[in-house]
């Protein structure tokens, strides 16, 4: 049965999309709003604790490419989608948007060197790893990941001042199980404490 949509309740839902309920103002979508300043926004998110991926990429030449990311975030198992959000700047987003597909190799703890690599402007970041090619021909980091996810785009997003990669994961493996990630907070590099280290404080009370 088809139900019909009532006007009032339209209309409010248009003018939250919209940002304004002064009828016949125009304002900008309230997602296009100034906010806070990117430096409140930073330093806010900036202690919020991730871990960390390299997503990694072919251009349209053949030439491995990746970025060190942690906007990165599982959105769903069946199907098995996960996202990427990567900035309109990055030298890999021509890259991803050409293959349709991405890597993303979660980082083992005691690799900041590497991820300090994938974080910089250098042209040939592959040249300082140890990399190797999925079935497809992605290249992926086997040694420097914990685990990785080869993934198909399936959608392209533009929020603000990056692109978000829907990706649906093909294949991928926990490569090396029982390591420790590397985790990001407040611009600097760390390692979550160990489970064992982690029962133990629990058993001595601490
Ligand atoms: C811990 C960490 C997390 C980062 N996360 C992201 C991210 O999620 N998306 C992004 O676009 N850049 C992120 N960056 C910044 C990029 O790694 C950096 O701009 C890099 O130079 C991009 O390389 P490219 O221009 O060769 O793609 C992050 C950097 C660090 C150190």
């Amino acid at each position: 049965m088809k139900r019909n949509a009532d006007p009032a309740t339209t209309r409010r839902r248009l003018e939250v999309v919209a940002g304004s309920s002064v009828p016949g103002r125009i304002s900008p979508p309230a997602h296009r709003r100034a906010g806070v300043d990117r430096e409140t926004f930073l330093s806010i998110m900036a202690s919020f604790p991730s871990g960390v991926a390299i997503v990694t990429t072919r251009d349209s030449e053949g030439k491995p490419r990746g970025l060190t990311s942690s906007a990165i975030c599982s959105v769903s198992a069946q199907p098995p989608l996960v996202l990427v959000c990567v900035d309109l700047t990055s030298r890999t987003l021509p890259a991803l948007r050409h293959a349709e597909g991405f890597v993303v190799n979660f980082i083992r703890a005691g690799r900041s060197e590497v991820c300090d690599v994938f974080a910089s402007k250098a042209e040939d970041k592959f040249a300082q790893v140890v990399w190797s090619e999925t079935e497809s021909g992605l290249p992926f980091l086997p040694d420097d990941a914990l685990a990785w996810a080869e993934c198909t785009t399936v959608q392209e997003i533009e929020a603000g001042d990056h692109m978000i990669f829907l990706g649906r994961v093909e294949r991928g493996e926990v490569a090396n199980p029982g390591v420790l990630p590397i985790v990001y907070y407040r611009r600097a590099w760390g390692v979550p404490a160990a489970p064992e280290a982690r029962e133990r404080k629990q058993a001595a009370g601490s």
